[in-house]
């Protein structure tokens, strides 16, 4: 692959990574949702820290070399344009909910817990979809490893 940029992601195997880490802090979001009303101030400013440049490091690694991959090989230009809507839309999310997260892991109590728990959950339900779907149909087609191709006997 061509133009490769300088940033936390530089292939396909970094995305895989950086699909895993974010999982991770899906299960961290979904771990802080659970136990709510108890919260674990120190774990609030981890996910904090970590999210936004987490996502947007993945969003724009996505952008600039994998989408264009993907539709160097498939006419999927509506797809890539939800996709890119759902980064946004996850983005503005991830920084609200930073801001909460890292306010109450200042110190700030949490007004709404309900309304906290539907911030959280939100985020890391729509975080994981769109996780599943690019690793089930994006990722084989950038790697010429369509679904179909892959279970045909040897
Ligand atoms: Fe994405």
């Amino acid at each position: 692959m061509t133009g490769a940029r300088q940033g936390p992601f530089s292939s396909l195997a970094d995305m895989e990574r950086a699909h895993a880490q974010k999982l991770a802090l899906c299960d961290m979001l979904e771990a802080i949702a659970d136990n709510l009303p108890r919260t674990d101030r120190l774990q609030c400013l981890a996910v904090a820290g970590g999210l936004l440049p987490l996502l947007r490091g993945c969003h724009r690694f996505e952008e600039e070399l994998v989408f264009p991959a993907f539709l160097r090989r498939e006419d999927g230009s509506d797809i890539v344009e939800r996709l890119k809507l759902e980064h946004l839309e996850d983005d503005s999310a991830a920084a609200d909910l930073s801001e909460v997260l890292l306010a109450h892991g200042h110190g700030q109590p949490i007004e709404n817990p309900e309304a906290f728990g539907y911030m959280l959950r939100a985020l890391f339900e729509s975080m994981r979809r769109h996780i599943a779907f690019e690793h089930d149909h994006v990722l084989p087609v950038v790697l010429g490893l369509r679904e179909d191709d892959s279970r045909k006997d040897p």
